[in-house]
């Protein structure tokens, strides 16, 4: 794992930025993941920016979801797709066909996971993937000790709950999520996790120089040739 320190939040979201232009320049019908959640915020809006200011093309670019909280679905404000649709799609001026996203209110939950399990093998693997990272180090709903290789639906940490209430503003009575799996995340060519603030920092601090163990997920990506992007806050623990 390679760390990258920015100044601030603007700073890591515009380099990050920069990343995906580079990439999708390079290979215009990329296959990207984009985390929810707050991290990636900054970062979408400067992928609005590039895009208006036509210094990158998205209109061949393919995104794919990394989770959903089981039971929501766009209606819901705060949801994965909610988050992702109105912060990057619609302004990126996103194909439908472009999109492939879960849908956490399909009943036939295994259908939502074979579909993005398909669309992963059929693209040979992820490109780009942005991830951010849990309070308990979980990377997309990949939970502490549990052990996931494709898209499946996994339980919920008891921290991801608590902390689930920053997103509805409201207790919502949530069981489960469905994400990509730990392997399908490894295995993406190029693997970017972010994080921002000073309440990130211990969890920072684990993810790089912590042991290496499922009981904090992000540390995993000690064994691959991820690059760990923070602002000055989240990254001042390091060493
Ligand atoms: C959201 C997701 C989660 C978040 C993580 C950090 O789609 O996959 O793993 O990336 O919980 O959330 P924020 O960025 O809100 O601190």
């Amino acid at each position: 794992m390679k760390v990258e320190i920015y100044k601030d939040y603007e700073a890591l979201s515009q380099q990050v930025g920069m990343k995906i232009a580079k990439q999708l320049n390079e290979k215009p019908h990329s296959l990207i993941c984009i985390a929810g959640g707050d991290t990636p915020l900054g970062l979408c809006n400067f992928l609005i920016q590039l895009h208006q200011e036509k210094r990158c093309d998205f209109t061949n670019a393919m995104f794919i979801s990394l989770d959903e909280w089981v039971g929501l679905g766009y209606e819901t404000q705060g949801s994965c797709k909610q988050t992702l649709y109105d912060s990057l799609f619609t302004p990126l001026e996103l194909k439908e066909n472009q999109i492939h996203f879960f849908d956490g209110k399909n009943t036939n939950l295994e259908e939502e996971c074979e579909k993005m399990n398909q669309v992963i093998e059929e693209n040979h693997g992820i490109d780009l993937i942005v991830l951010g990272i849990g309070m308990n180090g979980h990377l997309g709903f990949n939970e502490p000790g549990i052990r996931t290789e494709k898209a499946t639906v996994v339980p919920l940490a008891d921290k991801t709950k608590e902390v689930s209430v920053k997103y509805f503003h409201k207790e919502l009575p949530l069981v489960s999520g469905i994400t990509l799996g730990m392997d399908q995340i490894k295995e993406a060519k190029t693997i970017i996790l972010m994080a921002a603030s000073d309440k990130k920092k211990e969890i920072v601090k684990a993810t790089v120089q912590g042991a290496v163990s499922n009981q904090v997920p992000s540390s995993l990506l000690q064994e691959t040739q991820a690059i760990l992007c923070v602002d000055e806050e989240a990254g001042k623990e390091l060493v």
